[in-house]
């Protein structure tokens, strides 16, 4: 996430909301990207070959099965040869080196599209729905309510930096990352933004103007769902929680979404629900990533 400044997350949105309204163009005319994935996904995937497509580009996509990142063939490897035929990676792994260790063999630009560390493109589409939900970013305060995982980390950081106050809820053992906690007060000082750690989901939770919550159990992690369920039991987002929440609040989360877990059944289905929004911006905000990364207009 910090790979970008607070400066360039400003023209990033006014670019994707250019780019929205645009549609299917041919910016990216003769353009390849490669789509290099070590776990599922349903919105990146697709989200990343719309974006290409609808810019005139292509993509190429390279399930768990054919990668074998660091077992079939070494980082540095793959990172070299794949650089020789398309024009832009985008890689979704376990390990965050790996992706730090492809940009550094890569003769082209890697985009994070999930590593257990971060989900930077997921920050930025979160942004950007957030700007068009509520007209602003500074001076709003996010609640992010559960696990202090990869999207925590990225939203954390997002938010310090548009000056978004930010409220976390987590439980003893699942808080955030204190190099990212640290990193995220340093940019809070420029923007303003407060950050504020809890334990308790309705201290987090009064008063806010967007909730966000993400699975209890992310990929890679499955052996440990049962154990997690207990320790998050109380971090559900549920009308309960919600009615401390300011009466224009919206609720958003990544997807996937384990209705009954992490948020009551039927609440993503409410009228303050912005996720199937914010599942589209995806593609929106990535048209606009790769457009800025690659685009001689
Ligand atoms: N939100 C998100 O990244 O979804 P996928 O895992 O389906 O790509
Ligand atoms: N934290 C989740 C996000 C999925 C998009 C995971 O890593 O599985």
């Amino acid at each position: 996430m910090t790979d970008i400044t607070p400066a360039e997350i400003k023209s990033f949105i006014t670019y994707a909301i250019e780019l929205k309204s645009r549609g299917w163009i041919s910016m990216l005319k003769n353009k390849t990207l490669a789509i290099l994935f070590e776990k599922p996904s349903l919105r990146t995937r697709v989200s990343f070959e719309m974006a290409m497509r609808q810019l005139g580009g292509q993509a190429i996509y390279l399930s768990p099965a054919e990668v074998g990142l660091g077992k079939r063939e070494s980082v540095p490897d793959i990172a070299r040869v794949l650089s020789r035929y398309v024009d832009i990676i985008t890689c979704r792994t376990f390990a965050h080196h790996n992706l730090e260790e492809m940009a550094e063999y890569s003769r082209v630009p890697v985009i994070n599209a999930l590593s257990d560390f971060e989900h930077p493109c997921e920050a930025l589409a979160d942004l950007l729905t957030i700007y068009e939900k509520k007209g602003k970013l500074k001076g709003l305060t996010l609640a992010y309510i559960g696990d202090a995982n990869n999207v925590a980390n990225s939203l954390l950081l997002g938010c310090a930096m548009t000056g978004i106050n930010f409220n976390i809820a987590s439980p003893k053992g699942y808080t955030i990352d204190k190099t990212v906690l640290k990193k995220a007060r340093n940019y809070a000082r420029v923007s303003g933004a407060k950050i504020f750690c809890t334990e308790d989901p309705r201290e987090a939770a009064k008063g806010i103007d967007v909730i966000y919550t993400d699975t209890w159990t992310s990929m890679g992690r499955e052996e440990e769902a049962e154990v997690r369920r207990k320790v998050f039991a109380k971090y559900q987002i549920n009308e309960k929680l919600l009615a401390l929440t300011k009466k224009n609040s919206i609720i958003m989360h990544c997807l996937p979404a384990h209705h009954g877990e992490e948020v009551a059944v039927g609440i993503l289905d409410s009228a303050r629900s912005v996720v199937f929004d914010q599942a589209e911006n995806r593609m929106h905000a990535q048209k606009a990533l790769l457009a800025m990364m690659l685009a001689k207009e």
